[in-house]
């Protein structure tokens, strides 16, 4: 057992959670102590593949496992709930998959129990957590482009088959492309829309949306959002789990430009902040990617930071900054008819 790391257990091992198990051994701050599936067999050969000390056939079995100081929940979102509350109240330390809850009010009751239990708590915004983003906020500081009147943000893609049982078209597991992806979308504006007035994120006053929805579950496909901050600014979102988009980020102020390239599953060589002041005909290209990084690396590094800080939460997600996601996104939801 290593000492000096936090040690982590995994909930699930689906694909995240593959991710995830091999983004610990990157990790300066974590170690993968345990991991937990529905089936045994499953639990082993993850546990063999990742060098985890420990399989559990169950979930319940890893979070009272008194060697597991923080866990990853992994599961298909509806399950989120159950196993943070569950988690909290063993006293572990949460890193729970976006969205952390199906809507704001299961997120409170998530947060409550963190709350009264003392833990460490984040929604899994990895993007959050990587330089990149930390350079953007550093450009909107400042006044490079203007006074921002626009925000584009998309996220798309095509969702490898068709499959209405599959959990990203699947009702009862939280299928829809706002909750998979259109969560990232309403996060980034939130975060624009608050850096500019020098906050960490500020929540907007209006949602409006549109959606396809997919013919038998009724969850969204392709979706739109039109988000109104205070002083008029206007975001639109866009996110898809049927069509492959095109991933980025367009801030548009009165004398320039700022487009953050794959600002999401942020990649060596793809991502990039551009800086374009039509002014001056200036243009900045800046990257903080490196070939040997490792995106989800930054996020378990940060939770591994905080919890040995005896924080309960992150600066890169903070509880209130889930509140205002979660909410934006019941507003979305509630305007395209999809319900859960
Ligand atoms: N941050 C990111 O970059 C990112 C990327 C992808 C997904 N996610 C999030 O991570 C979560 C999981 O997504 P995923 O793509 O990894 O999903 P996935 O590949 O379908 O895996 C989900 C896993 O959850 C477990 N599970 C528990 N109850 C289940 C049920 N009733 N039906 C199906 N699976 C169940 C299964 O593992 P066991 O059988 O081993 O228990 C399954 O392998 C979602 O909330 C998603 O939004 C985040």
């Amino acid at each position: 057992m290593n000492l000096s790391k936090l040690h982590w257990g995994i909930l699930s091992t689906g694909s995240i959670a593959r991710r995830f198990a091999a983004s610990l051994k990157k990790s300066s701050t974590g170690s993968l102590t345990a991991v937990a599936s529905r089936t045994e067999e499953q639990a082993k050969d993850f546990a063999r593949e990742f060098d985890a000390t420990h399989a559990h056939g169950d979930y319940a079995s890893l979070i009272a496992n008194p060697e597991v100081e923080a866990v990853y929940i992994a599961p298909p979102h509806p399950m989120h709930k159950e196993w943070a509350i569950r988690c909290a109240e063993a006293g572990k330390n949460i890193l729970c998959e976006k969205p952390a809850g199906m809507n704001q009010s299961e997120l409170e009751e998530m947060l409550a129990s963190a709350k009264a239990n003392g833990v460490f708590f984040m929604e899994a915004f990895m993007y959050r957590c990587h330089p990149q983003t930390r350079l953007l906020r550093e450009t909107l500081s400042r006044d490079d482009i203007g006074a921002i009147r626009m925000i584009h943000a998309t996220f798309s893609y095509p969702a490898p088959t068709y499959n209405p049982e599959e959990r990203r078209y699947a009702r009862e597991l939280g299928g829809g492309s706002i909750l998979d992806v259109g969560c990232y979308g309403v996060s980034m504006s939130r975060l624009i829309a608050g850096e500019i007035i020098g906050k960490r994120f500020s929540d907007p006053i209006e949602v409006k949306g549109f959606a396809r929805l997919e013919p038998r579950e009724k969850t969204d496909l392709t979706a739109a959002a039109l988000l109104r901050f205070d002083g008029d600014l206007i975001a639109m979102v866009q996110s898809g789990i049927a069509l492959k988009g095109e991933n980025l980020v367009r801030i548009e102020g009165e004398k320039g430009t700022i487009t953050v390239g794959c600002p999401w599953a942020v990649r060596h060589g793809e991502s990039f902040v551009q800086t374009t002041n039509h002014v001056t005909g200036e243009t900045r290209i800046q990257q903080t990617t490196h070939p040997e990084e490792d995106l989800y690396a930054y996020e378990i590094d940060e939770v591994g930071r905080a919890v040995a800080a005896g924080e309960k939460e992150s600066p890169e997600m903070c509880w209130d900054d889930s509140r205002g996601n979660a909410a934006a996104l019941d507003a979305w939801l509630a305007e395209v008819g999809v319900t859960y």
